[in-house]
C-alpha cells in the first residue's frame, strides 16, 4: 500500500474521532465572518495577516489539503468561490456538512496531492495550504502543481512545519525531553515494521522537510517570497511550542 493511502486511512480516521484539525466552524463564526469578522489560521494559533489574502470576493480559491470545516467556510463567507482538494473523504465529509448547513456551493475534490491536480493551468488566484506536506515524502511536484494551477500574480498561503520538532520526544514534562532522531526524518525509510506501524497510529506517516525545500523549493519552482511568519504562540498542546517555533507561514506569488 502507498504511504499517502495509509494516511488517508489515518486522516479518515482522525476526522471520525473528530480531532483539533476536523472540527468545522460553528454557525456562529461563520455568521461572524460573513459580516467580515473574522481570522483563519495556517498553522496552529497564528492568524494570518489579512493583507495576505488581498480582496476575496469573487476570487477563485484552492483549499490545498485544508479539508475539515475549519478555513474554507471562511474564505466563502468571505466572498470567495472555494474549491477543496484533500485525500480524505471523512474530511471532504464536514465540508459538505457545513455547506449544506449554511446553504453555499464549495467545489469538493478527493485527490492526492502527489499526483498532477486535477485541474486546468492558471485556474486559481490564490491557494490556500496549511500545514499538511508534512504527510508527503517530496515537495518539489507540489511547489510546481501549486505554480501550474496559479493565474500569473496569483497567491500560494502555506504553513508548514519546522523540521526541528521531529527531532525530539513527545515528551508532557520539559525534564524529559530528549533528542531522539536527527534530521532528516523519513518513517519510510528510519524504522523497522513494528517501530513504523506504532508510528503510523500515532501521528501517521510524516516526513521532516528541511527550510530549503520549502523555502527555496517554492522560489525553484517560480514563485516569489512576499512575506513569512513564524507561530511562537505558547500551545498547550505542544510542550515544544515553549521553546522554539513549531510552525511557519509564507506568501509567495506566482512571477
Ligand atoms: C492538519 S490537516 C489541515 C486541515 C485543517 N482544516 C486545518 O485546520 O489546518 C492536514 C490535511 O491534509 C490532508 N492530507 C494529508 N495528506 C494528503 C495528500 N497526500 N493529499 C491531499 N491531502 C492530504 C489531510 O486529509 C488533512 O485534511
Amino acid at each position: 500500500m502507498s504511504y499517502t493511502k495509509i494516511n488517508e486511512t489515518t486522516w479518515n480516521r482522525w476526522s471520525n474521532q473528530g480531532i483539533r484539525w476536523s472540527q468545522p466552524v460553528t454557525p456562529e463564526t461563520f455568521a461572524k465572518a460573513k459580516r467580515g469578522d473574522w481570522d483563519i489560521s495556517l498553522t496552529t494559533q497564528v492568524f494570518v495577516p489579512k493583507n495576505w489574502f488581498g480582496d476575496l470576493q469573487g476570487k477563485k480559491v484552492l483549499g490545498l489539503a485544508s479539508a475539515g470545516g475549519q478555513q474554507c467556510p471562511i474564505l466563502v463567507a468571505a466572498g470567495a468561490e472555494v474549491t477543496i482538494m484533500d485525500l480524505s473523504i471523512g474530511q471532504l465529509e464536514k465540508e459538505a456538512v457545513v455547506a449544506e448547513r449554511e446553504g453555499y456551493h464549495i467545489n469538493i475534490v478527493k485527490s492526492d496531492m502527489t499526483e498532477t491536480f486535477p485541474f486546468e493551468d492558471e485556474e486559481f488566484d490564490l491557494i490556500f495550504h496549511p500545514v499538511s506536506n508534512c504527510f508527503v515524502a517530496d515537495l518539489e511536484p507540489i511547489w510546481k502543481e501549486c505554480y501550474r494551477v496559479l493565474k500569473p500574480g496569483g497567491r500560494l498561503l502555506s504553513g508548514f512545519c519546522n523540521p526541528e520538532l521531529y527531532m525530539f520526544n513527545n515528551a508532557s514534562k520539559p525534564e524529559e525531553i530528549r533528542l531522539i532522531h536527527p534530521l532528516p526524518y523519513n518513517p519510510l525509510t528510519d524504522f523497522n515494521d513494528e517501530e513504523r506501524q506504532t508510528i503510523i497510529e500515532d501521528d501517521g506517516l510524516q516526513f521532516s522537510h528541511s527550510l530549503e525545500t520549502q523555502i527555496r523549493g517554492q522560489l525553484q519552482a517560480g514563485f516569489l517570497l512576499k512575506d513569512f511568519y513564524e507561530d511562537f504562540n505558547k500551545d498547550a498542546d505542544y510542550l515544544l511550542s515553549t521553546y522554539f517555533p513549531l510552525f511557519f507561514a509564507s506568501l509567495a506569488i506566482k512571477f
